[in-house]
């Protein structure tokens, strides 16, 4: 079985293609890249607009196949950018409907979760999903990844793109791998920074906001990015570690495209040591944004029946985790 898969939640338009077996036969991907500031949904979608027929045809090529070939289209729906998420959803209902194929409607969280278990080999995990949108600790219970812990404002990602975008270290916000944060905080010291969790949720914004203060106010940069940095990632650690505990669960899955910080994972790794569970972390590549992901729990759904008329395949900006049925 083939399943071709569109992701265009956000900044990357990805097409992937896996079979059951499992394997992955192409993974293309076009990233757009604010000049300045934050994501600019709409230049976001005229640029994957642009890029979405060399990426379709890069893809298709890599995997040696055609489209006739294709058992079924997925597409992430949501949660997501409208103006992105409609290019996505269009070139998908487009493909489905002249072709032919079963169109399988994908909601992004669950995605990123579906190819952290398969390509990690993590089985029943307490998840901890953290990209530039989302903070959720998260677990499968009773057919659905229940939320067990969110953040209450900004996502863990957007607060650290923001703070090195006031902070002027950014963009570009990634280098070879490393958050300009991380690459800031580098011989910082600790200065006091409001530390916040309530029950099994995180907080950001009043962080982000009392950093911020602390550099206009004179504070060294290295020491005003280390010491956010250390809260922001010890709080997600420490509701994760509560949700290990309360779940009983004996592993944990970073997934997400801050999972790709090595200085959060060694946080988990300790973690993980000092409670004798097991840390799965999703491999940086797959980690983003990309169709592979789309592709792979499209095929899981098709295979459990959960198809969309194209005409009914509407986005859904806010689509929750935990409104998903898990059928596997
Ligand atoms: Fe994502």
């Amino acid at each position: 079985m083939l399943v071709l898969g569109i992701e265009s939640t956000a900044h990357t338009f990805g097409v992937g293609v896996v079979s059951d077996e499992p394997r992955i036969l192409a993974d293309a991907r076009y990233s757009y890249t604010p000049k300045v500031g934050g994501i600019h949904p709409r230049e976001a979608a005229d640029s994957f607009i642009s890029n979405a027929p060399r990426v379709l045809s890069e893809a298709l090529k890599s995997a040696g196949i055609s489209m006739e070939s294709v058992d079924a289209v997925a597409v992430a729906l949501g949660p997501g950018l409208g103006p992105c998420l409609r290019v996505g959803a269009t070139v998908a209902r487009a493909l489905a409907a002249y072709y032919g194929k079963p169109l399988v409607p994908v909601n992004h969280a669950v995605a990123h979760i579906e190819v952290g278990k398969v390509l990690t080999g993590a089985r029943d995990p307490l998840v901890v999903y953290i990209s530039g949108g989302n903070t959720v600790i998260a677990a499968l219970y009773g057919g659905r990844y229940r939320v067990f812990g969110e953040t209450l404002d900004i996502a863990l990602g957007n607060f650290m793109d923001t703070l090195a975008r006031e902070l002027g270290i950014a963009p570009p916000y990634v280098v070879e791998g490393v958050h300009a944060l991380d690459r800031c905080a580098e011989g910082g010291k600790y200065i006091e920074m409001p530390y916040v969790v309530k029950g099994q949720d995180t907080s950001y914004s009043g962080l982000l906001t009392a950093a911020l203060r602390a550099y206009r106010d004179g504070a060294k940069l290295e020491d005003v990015c280390f010491s956010a940095r250390e809260v922001a990632y010890s709080s997600l650690v420490e509701v994760a570690e509560r949700g290990l505990s309360q779940l009983g669960k004996e592993e944990v899955l970073l997934v997400g495209g801050v999972a790709a910080s090595r200085y959060l994972v060694e946080k988990f790794e300790a973690m993980a040591r000092h409670r004798g569970v097991k840390l799965y972390v999703t491999p940086p590549k797959y980690a983003v944004d990309n169709g592979v992901m789309i592709a792979w729990t499209g095929l899981l759904l098709y295979k459990h029946g959960v198809t969309v008329e194209p005409e009914k395949a509407y986005i859904k900006q806010r689509w929750r985790l935990d409104s998903v049925d898990i059928y596997w």
